[in-house]
């Protein structure tokens, strides 16, 4: 069935009703999950269905033991999903931010966008200032080396699984696998931003992976109103300030026209 590219008359109603307290905001952060890039036509996570996790087993391809277990098998996974992501384009959701980021900038005010999607699909839209929580999916870096050796890897496909560096040593992905730590650079600013913020909106994330799933709670306690966008609910949609039930792709334009609209007029 085709999707319906306006939102329907009640949440069309519950946009404008939000809009003039985001165009009155001086600081908005965004959060940024799966769900963003799904109408891009990259799978989820957690999605019963399609969700990655329904149908590969994280433990062998998203953890140190699985690559440490099967270097080959863990790339060529990744090899495919960085075909998969070239192949598609950045949604109307991400575009929005990026021109979001645009105006907010251009007017002096903060906006920042926190993701923990590795698909570069913000970056490819336009947004420049992205905190990637989870890391990218384009960059590498050498198995035995430290954060600071991470680099691009453009290739793809890649030519032979796994890659190696100039010196012969084995690159993984760039990447946050289960139980490893994130960068904690990335960290303290995504939570300075989610402590500074007016109003932050969290778009397409299930809210169950931490330190994410903190952020809109630490927004909420530093006194934030915090904005769900997700056509399901989520562990989170209790806490939320308002939930907008509908796909980004569908809410985020149509939010932004209202926002721009109304803080050209004030
Ligand atoms: P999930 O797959 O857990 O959740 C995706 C969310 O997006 C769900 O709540 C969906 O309802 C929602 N969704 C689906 N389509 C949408 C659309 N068009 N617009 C808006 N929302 C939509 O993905 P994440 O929460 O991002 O971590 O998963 C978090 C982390 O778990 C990932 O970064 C990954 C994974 O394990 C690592 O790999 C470290």
């Amino acid at each position: 069935m085709a999707q319906p590219s306006q939102p329907d008359p009640q949440l069309l109603e519950q946009i404008e009703r939000l809009a003039p307290q985001l165009a009155a905001a001086q600081n908005i952060a965004i959060s940024t999950g799966a769900g963003v890039s799904a109408e891009s036509g990259v799978p989820t996570f957690r999605d019963a269905q399609t969700g990655l996790w329904a149908k590969y087993d994280p433990v062998m391809l998203a953890s140190i033991d699985g690559f440490r277990r099967d270097p080959a098998t863990v790339w060529k996974w990744y090899d495919e999903r960085r075909q998969t992501i070239r192949a598609v384009e950045p949604n109307a959701g991400h575009y929005a931010l990026a021109q979001w980021e645009q105006a907010w900038r251009d007017a002096g005010r903060t906006f920042q966008l926190i993701t923990q999607n590795i698909d570069d699909l913000h970056g490819r839209a336009g947004s420049s200032d992205i905190i990637e929580l989870h890391g990218n999916i384009w960059w590498v870096r050498p198995l035995h080396g430290t954060l600071l050796e991470a680099r691009r890897l453009d290739d793809c496909p890649l030519a032979q699984h796994p890659p190696l560096d100039e010196q012969g040593r084995v690159l993984r992905p760039h990447v946050v696998w289960f139980n490893e730590q994130l960068d904690p650079l990335n960290i303290e600013a995504a939570f300075d931003a989610a402590s500074a913020c007016d109003v932050m909106l969290v778009v397409g994330t299930s809210s169950v992976v931490y330190p994410a799933a903190a952020l809109p709670l630490y927004a909420l306690r530093h006194g934030a109103a915090v904005i769900e966008v997700n056509p399901q609910p989520t562990e989170f949609s209790p806490l939320a300030s308002a939930c907008l039930r509908g796909a980004s792709g569908i809410v985020l334009p149509v939010l932004l026209e209202q926002v721009l609209e109304q803080s050209l007029r004030s």
